[in-house]
């Protein structure tokens, strides 16, 4: 088949229906959500070690720093609410709203998706050290790289609904739109 005459499902979801389908793929079962819950205390105690090692990576590499300069303690409580935030325990459609619109703040100022994606090496390594401490530690570390991999799965899609959105807008067709981001 032509590429150009390619359809694909994925291609017509949108908003509510797209966080189904992530939450689906990541197959999240309840058992995982009980341990990132009791893990809670954990993230809580290892939150600043987590903050601190992100901004001292962020401000030792020059184009990172200009855009968290002046905010880093602010930025480092901000991130410390979101690592909490992931053992939460619900993860519903306010809980995807609340994360997408996170990714947003990070399309608004501008920052290129490879620094947040960058920086997953180093929640990765905090959040498989508070899993580590359950009775449990396998189960709780798929639990966490789930949670951690749904999160950047909305990130990166409020990049691309920016980009597909606006380039759409731009032509007046979405599908065209769709074809030349693929090129
Ligand atoms: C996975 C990686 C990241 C996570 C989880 C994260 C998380 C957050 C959160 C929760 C906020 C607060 C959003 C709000 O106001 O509701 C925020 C804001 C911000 N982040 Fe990040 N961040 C990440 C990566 C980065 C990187 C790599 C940079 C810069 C190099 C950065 C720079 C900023 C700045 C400047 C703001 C404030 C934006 C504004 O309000 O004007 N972030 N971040």
């Amino acid at each position: 088949m032509e590429q150009n005459t390619i359809n694909r499902k994925s291609w017509a979801i949108k908003n509510e229906v797209i966080f189904d389908d992530l939450v689906r793929l990541v197959n999240l079962t309840f058992p995982e959500i009980e341990i990132m819950v009791s893990l809670r205390e954990q993230a809580q105690a290892i939150a600043p070690v987590l903050s601190e090692a992100f901004y001292q990576r962020l401000l030792a590499h020059p184009l990172t720093a200009e855009f968290v300069l002046g905010q880093i303690e602010a930025r480092k409580s901000t991130l410390e609410q979101w690592f909490l935030d992931l053992f939460c325990g619900n993860y519903d459609h306010d809980y995807i709203r609340r994360r997408l619109r996170i990714g947003e703040v990070h399309v608004r100022i501008g920052l290129p998706i490879r620094y947040p994606l960058a920086m997953v090496d180093i929640i990765l390594e905090k959040g498989l050290e508070v899993a580590a401490t359950h009775t449990e530690p396998e189960q709780a570390q798929q639990a966490f790289r789930k949670l951690l991999a749904l999160d950047m799965a909305v990130f990166n899609q409020a990049y691309e609904d920016v980009q597909l959105n606006h380039l759409a807008e731009l032509i007046g067709n979405e599908r065209l739109a769709r074809r030349l981001l693929q090129e």
